[in-house]
């Protein structure tokens, strides 16, 4: 315990300070991503997990209804410009798609989410298996709201 206090206090002071200096990125709020789709994440539980609703603006059917997204971040007092991964099933097509980012502040004090995703579409038999698999990248930027980033679930999802 000796030995360990003067670690813990250096770890709490290098925290402490990054803190005051770097803005956290949080992930709860409306966003808008490189293709236009936009996407409302709820607030974010304490033990990182979340809730939103995903608009897709593009999609491999004609209907585009909005859908639940599920998902967990590192905790932002912990970590800045946290980690996170959400999944969105999607309730107009038996599609499931998956993305994994990292919430940043750039050089203007924006916030931005820097994401991957992969999405896997329904296919009828084994053979057709191989081009099952979509992969891309999207940018999502914050949309200013007077809301304060409460997520307004439509009926259907409540
Ligand atoms: C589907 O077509 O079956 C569901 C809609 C998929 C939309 C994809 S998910 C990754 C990419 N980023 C978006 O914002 N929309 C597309």
């Amino acid at each position: 315990m000796v030995q360990a206090t003067p670690f813990l206090l250096v770890l709490f002071l290098a925290l402490g300070a990054h803190g005051h200096t770097v803005k956290k990125c949080i992930l709860t709020g409306h966003w808008k991503n490189d293709i236009g789709s936009n996407m409302t994440i709820s607030e974010v539980k304490e033990n990182g997990d979340f809730t939103g609703i995903y608009n897709t603006s593009v999609s491999t059917t004609t209907k585009i209804v909005p859908s639940p997204l599920l998902g967990s971040q590192h905790l932002p007092y912990l970590w800045n410009q946290p980690t996170f991964g959400f999944t969105v099933h999607w309730n107009f097509s038996n599609s499931i798609s998956v993305f994994t980012g990292q919430c940043f502040v750039d050089n203007d004090g924006k916030e931005v989410l820097k994401t991957m995703w992969l999405m896997r579409s329904y296919v009828g038999k084994l053979e057709d298996d191989w081009k099952a698999t979509r992969i891309g990248y999207n940018v999502f930027v914050r949309q200013e709201t007077h809301e304060g980033g409460k997520v307004e679930f439509p009926e259907e999802m409540q």
